[in-house]
């Protein structure tokens, strides 16, 4: 094994969820054995790690993977390669600042180490601090694979829901770099308010007894056929029955934890479509050519397009009490995990 430290740690500081049921009773701070890279792999010290809607799923079970319990969750963060366990790849990762994903089979990032795939690694530019490069993966890519997928379609409006968020704010700026109109669905007036402050023209809240009326006219003048929804439960047929002949919605999320119940005569009589996205296929799907591009650019416009707002910054211990203030309020930023403070 290669290191950059004379003498790593026999064990490390993590948060470990003991059940599925109950998950914030369940996750506490524990010290357990230092995970060793394998062929592969490299040793990173977490600097930080964000909470992630992806993140609550988990901790419910709910998430597209399970790991056997107990397990460290936390699906993205960032800090230094400190070891690597072989293979060109991963040496030359050691030493590097890296923004960071946990495999579907190992420990996740909120802990002291990570051990991951050398793949699942991105190098940050010096323009990109360790803290903010904790979440340089899971949004930005969503986001910039998202917006991707409406210009090559050639759309020039969409819709998105759960517009508020981190992930609809830079969707937001994306898209109005490439020259496409967002209408912005929202569930709160404060909502409204804050992004026709931030510039947004289209924004609609979807409590509002006029939604489905304003949505029709508008995604019809704009010509919008397209919807990224993030909340399903009973959004997707919502949007099918409103917005015009042909529409698709792409479905990247489910913050309402329900099924969707759809009216079956939308798909005979109005040829709309539904089809859902996972970051982690899409970038399976990716060539290695596209991937590096798109990780360039997610850097490039990291600061600008794919900013993050965070809203605090916590150690381990505070985690519990963090994820409980993170789920009531989730628009007001994100909230990062630091491992290495006490
Ligand atoms: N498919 C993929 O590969 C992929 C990748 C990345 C992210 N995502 C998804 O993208 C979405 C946004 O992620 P994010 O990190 O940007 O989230 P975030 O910043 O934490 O914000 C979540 C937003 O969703 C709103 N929300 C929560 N529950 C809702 C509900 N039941 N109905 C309507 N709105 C609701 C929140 O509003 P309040 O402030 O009112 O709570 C907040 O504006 C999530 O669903 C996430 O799972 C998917």
């Amino acid at each position: 094994m290669q290191s950059t430290e004379k003498r790593l740690p026999a064990t490390m500081r993590a948060l470990e969820l003991q059940t599925y049921d109950q998950p914030l009773e369940a996750l506490k701070v524990v010290e357990k054995p230092l995970p060793l890279p394998g062929p592969g792999q490299i040793l990173v010290r977490m600097h930080a790690a964000p909470v992630n809607p992806s993140d609550l799923m988990f901790l419910h079970g709910k998430y597209g993977v399970q790991k056997p319990l107990p397990v460290v969750p936390g699906w993205e963060g960032s800090g230094v390669v400190v070891a690597a366990g072989g293979g060109l790849r991963a040496q030359a990762l050691v030493g590097r600042r890296v923004a960071c994903a946990a495999t579907n089979t190992h420990d996740g990032t909120w802990a002291e180490y990570l051990v991951t795939s050398a793949e699942n690694c991105l190098p940050l530019l010096p323009h990109v601090s360790t803290l903010r490069g904790a979440a340089m993966l899971v949004n930005p890519l969503t986001a910039w694979a998202l917006v991707d997928m409406a210009r090559c379609n050639q759309h020039s409006a969409l819709v998105q829901t759960a517009a508020a968020s981190a992930l609809g704010a830079m969707i937001r700026r994306l898209a109005y770099r490439a020259g496409l109109t967002v209408i912005n669905v929202v569930r709160r007036e404060e909502q409204v308010a804050q992004l026709r402050d931030q510039g947004a023209q289209y924004v609609l809240n979807s409590t509002d007894p006029h939604f489905e009326s304003r949505l029709r006219e508008w995604s019809q003048r704009l010509g919008a056929k397209l919807a990224f929804d993030a909340v399903a439960g009973e959004m997707p047929g919502r949007l099918l029955q409103t917005m015009p002949h042909g529409t698709q919605v792409i479905i990247y999320g489910a913050l309402a934890g329900d099924i969707c119940p759809i009216d079956p005569s939308v798909f005979i009589f109005k040829q709309q479509q539904i089809t859902g996205f996972w970051l982690v296929d899409w970038l399976r799907q990716q060539g290695v050519v596209s991937q590096m591009r798109t990780a360039f650019t997610i850097q490039r416009l990291f600061n600008t397009e794919l900013r993050t707002g965070v809203r605090a910054a916590v150690p381990l211990e505070q985690a519990v009490r963090a994820l409980r203030l993170y789920t009531q309020n989730m628009s007001e930023g994100k909230i990062l995990l630091l491992p290495g403070m006490c």
